[in-house]
């Protein structure tokens, strides 16, 4: 174990159902590792993998070689990330169906298999629940091509059924030993504490909460979301934490991210201060501007899932382990940086 000393390795022994540290609290390096669930270790970030099959992010077939290279970069190299997040919806399942190609890829040469979060997307017109969720479950099982997904998430707080009800549907899939562990996604502070609860009655810990975080959105820190999941022992996991690329220093006023990247989704002339200051900063670590804004969410508390779409956005990316800002540059950063808000129907967290 490296300089992140006050990171276990290991789940509380005697307690199955205790949570162990679940948030970086000295240098995320490599070596580290945090809990999600009881049992799931991962490494103090993830790549997340909307856009591998999504045409959302213009998704072409040509592009698998790419992905393919970053994901064999990532197990070559020492970046100790063993961590990937991808959903049923992400391609209608292309995302999925792209990362069990490429567990087979692994698993055939001998390399060792990465934890992966899936999610099941409870649109309101799927009322027949555990067997809705049970069924997504099995789908998403056979397109990884795995036989029990790692962590479970409920993709957004937009089911119809109550937060119990889904709570007894995600308990099923453990105990049919489908999923390992639960999480939520983009769930409020009062959403995941009931959450919490419902599952608690099972005698299963809510693993994780995943909501946008970033200096973008610094929403979920500033409105208590954080420091509540922490008290409950629910890692928080970042997502959008590069911006959808406004935060990587390649789009400006005079080259804008294609307008289909809605999140956090500010005219670029507002973020000229922000970015100022991440150019500096990044200079003075002598690391990408991306290691920058992945490493100030590690900072707060949460586990970034970063995209990456080639090997190169991965090993930038990576840069964002082995340091860690100081306080001061964080006061810096968030002087310039945006709180965002919440939405009626996708974002309560
Ligand atoms: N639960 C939810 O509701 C939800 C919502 C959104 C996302 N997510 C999850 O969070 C993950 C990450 O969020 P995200 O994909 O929206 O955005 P993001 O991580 O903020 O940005 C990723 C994009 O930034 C660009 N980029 C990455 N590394 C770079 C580098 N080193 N240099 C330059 N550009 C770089 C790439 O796009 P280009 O190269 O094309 O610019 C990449 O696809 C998703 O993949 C998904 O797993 C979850």
């Amino acid at each position: 174990m490296s300089s992140s000393s006050s990171i276990a390795d290991s789940p509380p022994a005697g307690n199955p159902q205790a949570p162990g540290v679940i948030y970086v609290q000295g240098v995320p390096t490599s070596d580290t590792r945090l809990t999600l669930g009881a049992s799931i270790l991962v490494s103090p970030m993830a790549i997340g993998t909307w856009a591998w099959g999504d045409s959302t992010w213009g998704y072409k077939p040509e592009m698998f070689d790419d992905i393919a290279a970053t994901w064999e970069a990532l197990q070559e190299e020492s970046s100790g990330i063993n961590f990937f997040d991808t959903a049923e919806i992400y391609g209608r399942g292309e995302s999925e169906r792209i990362i069990g190609r490429l567990l087979k890829r692994s698993e055939e040469n001998g390399k060792p298999k990465p934890v992966i979060a899936t999610k099941f997307i409870p649109f309101p017109w799927k009322l027949n629940y555990p067997s809705c969720l049970l069924n997504a479950a099995k789908g998403s099982m056979e397109r990884l091509g795995v036989d029990v997904i790692d962590l479970y998430q409920i993709h957004g707080p937009i089911h119809l059924r109550s937060i119990e009800v889904v709570a007894d549907a995600l308990a099923e899939a453990v105990k049919l030993g489908l999923v390992k562990a639960v999480g939520v996604s983009n769930y409020s502070i009062d959403q995941t504490v009931r959450m919490h609860a419902a599952l608690a009655k099972h005698g299963i810990q809510l693993a994780s909460n995943q909501v946008e975080f970033s200096l973008l959105r610094r929403y979920p820190e500033t409105s208590g979301l954080i420091a509540k999941c922490h008290e409950l022992g629910v890692a928080v996991l970042a997502y959008s934490p590069l911006g959808m690329g406004r935060l990587s220093g390649k789009y400006s006023a005079e080259n804008p991210p294609p307008s289909s990247r809605k999140f956090s989704n500010y005219p670029m002339t507002e973020l000229k201060p922000l970015l100022t200051i991440m150019e500096r900063i990044a200079k003075e670590h002598d690391v990408p501007m991306t290691a920058v804004a992945l490493n100030y969410t590690i900072c707060k508390g949460t586990i970034p899932l970063g995209g990456a779409r080639n090997p190169e956005q991965a090993r930038q990316n990576a840069k964002a382990l082995g340091w860690r800002l100081s306080d001061k540059e964080i006061e810096e950063l968030e002087s310039v940086a945006l709180i965002g808000s919440t939405g009626f129907i996708w974002q309560h967290g």
